[in-house]
């Protein structure tokens, strides 16, 4: 497994040609007709412009982009300092309108594992970076948030991988479990005042990145039980705030 994962890994990575992204555009109102939690749409989308969704966003989009735009609206401060916004390990970029549209702010989507090609042809990457251009001042990157260097002001973390299973469940090689390191490479991308928002799937998970939190001495807060009406997510997320 371990060879075979590192094997198709590069391959991905050697081949990074793709096709064209492919959408089935779903607007607002097709949105709106079958969604079960009508009143905190309505209420989201008086608050916060979500036109460009209606042109860029499948229904995958909308469903992983309104819970982020929930969550973040519920959860981060207020008042945040000047600065961009990072989502680490973005996959093909369907939760930046909703940390786009949360934050106000020029973006960056960073995924490992970017060249990852669906059936028909095309790649995360080439979705990612069609989101990107959709948004004022977002950028997909392709490659580790390892190698990032800039700051940011607000940083979201959707299921890191602490733990084995899940990486192998993705399909990345062993050699890019490395929590502790991507935790304190992260916490030094914020600026001072800069948020960091992690999720965590399950208790264990949260148990884990407690300890890693103590370990590397950073400021966070447990959020408890993350819930969302947009959520169709079975197992229990739990949320962190690092400062
Ligand atoms: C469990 S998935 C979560 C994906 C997404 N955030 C979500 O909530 O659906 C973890 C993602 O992080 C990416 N990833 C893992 N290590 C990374 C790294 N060092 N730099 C950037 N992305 C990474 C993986 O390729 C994968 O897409």
């Amino acid at each position: 497994m371990g060879l075979f994962s590192e094997f198709a890994f590069r391959a991905r990575a050697a081949v990074q040609w793709s096709l064209p992204p492919f959408k089935r555009v779903v607007s607002f109102e097709q949105v709106r007709a079958s969604c079960s939690a009508v009143a905190r749409l309505d209420d989201l989308s008086t608050r916060y412009d979500l036109s460009a969704w209606s042109r860029f966003c499948n229904r995958q989009d909308w469903r992983e982009s309104l819970y982020v735009l929930d969550v973040l609206d519920r959860l981060l401060p207020k008042s945040l300092p000047a600065g961009r916004a990072l989502d680490v390990g973005a996959k093909n970029g369907a939760m930046l309108p909703g940390l786009a549209t949360a934050t106000r702010r020029g973006c960056d989507a960073v995924e490992l594992d970017a060249h990852r090609r669906y059936l028909w042809g095309s790649t995360r990457r080439v979705y990612g970076e069609r989101m990107a251009r959709a948004f004022p001042d977002c950028r997909f990157i392709a490659g580790d948030v390892r190698t990032l260097e800039g700051m940011y002001a607000v940083v979201t973390w959707w299921l890191p991988f602490l733990t084995p299973a899940p990486l192998e469940a993705w399909g990345l090689p062993s050699r890019f479990l490395a929590p502790l390191e991507m935790l304190r490479h992260v916490t030094q991308r914020l600026v001072p005042g800069g948020v960091l928002l992690i999720v965590n799937q399950g208790e264990a998970e949260a148990g884990l990145q407690r300890q890693h939190l103590e370990s590397l001495g950073s400021k966070a807060s447990a959020l408890g039980r993350i819930e969302s009406p947009f959520s169709p997510f079975s197992k229990p997320r739990f949320g962190w705030l690092v400062f």
